[in-house]
């Protein structure tokens, strides 16, 4: 069933502020939600009559309470992507879930509870990054027994605003990417086309209970050739690249972490970030959202990438 939320529906929203939370905001709304959303800078928010900041953090308890009482679903998006310690991933991604968890839990008739995990979260002995989601859908599994709850693994997700894969985009408009040696394949997912998932999954009777994955509709993923080749056609230049040996990647992850110390700011490479890299297979493969709901992605990784791009330009950043 596929149904439009009534104008008093309300979407507890956490993340807004970040990459893929703005993009889940602006669909959320144009889907006709109202959502209420946490954030500890509301200037940062995207302003609308549909949306309704709550200040505070994953760490206040009285927020959390006012984001969730009386909301249709929650939709769990905040999160660290980087950070400094082990500690301070599972202090955020695990334990911040696990608050608004309680805060969630606490009605009679908990809201519909939504989590944006990572593919990560499939391998959690890779990395503290890894470790952190998968506890975090470990709590959710156990506090949300019995109620409506899912989990969305996406695989790397790319688009406007997005400032992870901004080097790449960089790199390849210079004409040289530095990539990580190794064979490795790896799904992708445009962001918009996870904001429509999310936008689908609450709009229509799914299942409670799935972890589910979900791409961009390529089957066994993408290797760096097949990226690079996008990025020719897209640029309309030649992209070559050299092939980063895993040992230059610790060294770099190695230096990352002393400038990371020096500075108080998480290193983009850690450690854990060169295992994450080195690991195979990032293909999504359990296809249950599929089964679940009618929602398949849009965009591939050409239309993707030249959307991207295109952005990236406009806004002064390639
Ligand atoms: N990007 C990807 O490729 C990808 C892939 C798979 C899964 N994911 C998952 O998607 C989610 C969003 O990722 P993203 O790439 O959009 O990251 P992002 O741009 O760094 O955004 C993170 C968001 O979380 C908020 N946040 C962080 N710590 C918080 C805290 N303690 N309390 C309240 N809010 C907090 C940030 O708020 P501020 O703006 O105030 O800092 C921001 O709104 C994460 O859970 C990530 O694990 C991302």
């Amino acid at each position: 069933m596929n149904s439009r939320p009534s104008p008093r529906d309300c979407v507890a929203l956490t993340g807004a502020t970040g990459f893929v939370g703005g993009h889940l905001l602006r669909r959320l709304t144009a889907a006709g939600w109202q959502v209420r959303a946490l954030t500890r800078r509301p200037a940062a928010l995207d302003p609308g009559e549909a949306v309704i900041p709550v200040v505070g953090d994953l760490e206040s308890e009285a927020a959390l309470a006012e984001l969730v009482t009386g909301a249709t679903a929650v939709v769990h998006c905040a999160g660290l992507v980087a950070a400094r310690s082990a500690a301070e991933f599972q202090q955020v991604n695990a334990e911040g879930t696990a608050r608004l968890l309680r805060a969630t839990t606490s009605s009679a008739t908990p809201p519909r509870f939504l989590l944006i995990s990572s593919l990560a979260a499939r391998e959690p002995q890779l990395s503290a990054y890894a470790a952190s989601k998968r506890r975090a859908e470990e709590i959710l599994c156990d506090r949300m027994a019995g109620h409506a709850w899912q989990v969305l693994r996406p695989p790397v997700v790319y688009g406007p605003g997005d400032r992870a894969t901004l080097p790449l985009f960089r790199q390849c408009a210079r004409g040289l990417v530095l990539r990580p040696a190794g064979e490795g394949r790896f799904s992708m997912l445009y962001v918009e086309d996870l904001a429509d998932a999310v936008t689908a999954l609450l709009a229509q009777d799914a299942p409670a209970g799935r972890i589910m994955e979900l791409d961009d509709g390529k089957a066994d993923g993408y290797g760096w050739e097949e990226v690079l080749a996008t990025a020719e056609r897209q640029l309309g230049r030649r992209v070559r690249s050299l092939a980063v040996p895993r040992p230059v990647q610790r060294l770099a992850a190695a230096l990352g972490s002393l400038g990371a110390a020096a500075t108080g700011r998480p290193a983009m490479l850690s450690q854990g970030k060169v295992n994450e890299i080195a690991h195979p297979d990032w293909v999504c493969r359990n296809g249950l959202l599929g089964d679940c709901i009618s929602w398949r992605a849009a965009v591939g990784l050409d239309e993707g990438f030249s959307n991207t791009a295109a952005w990236y330009k406009a806004a002064g950043w390639l």
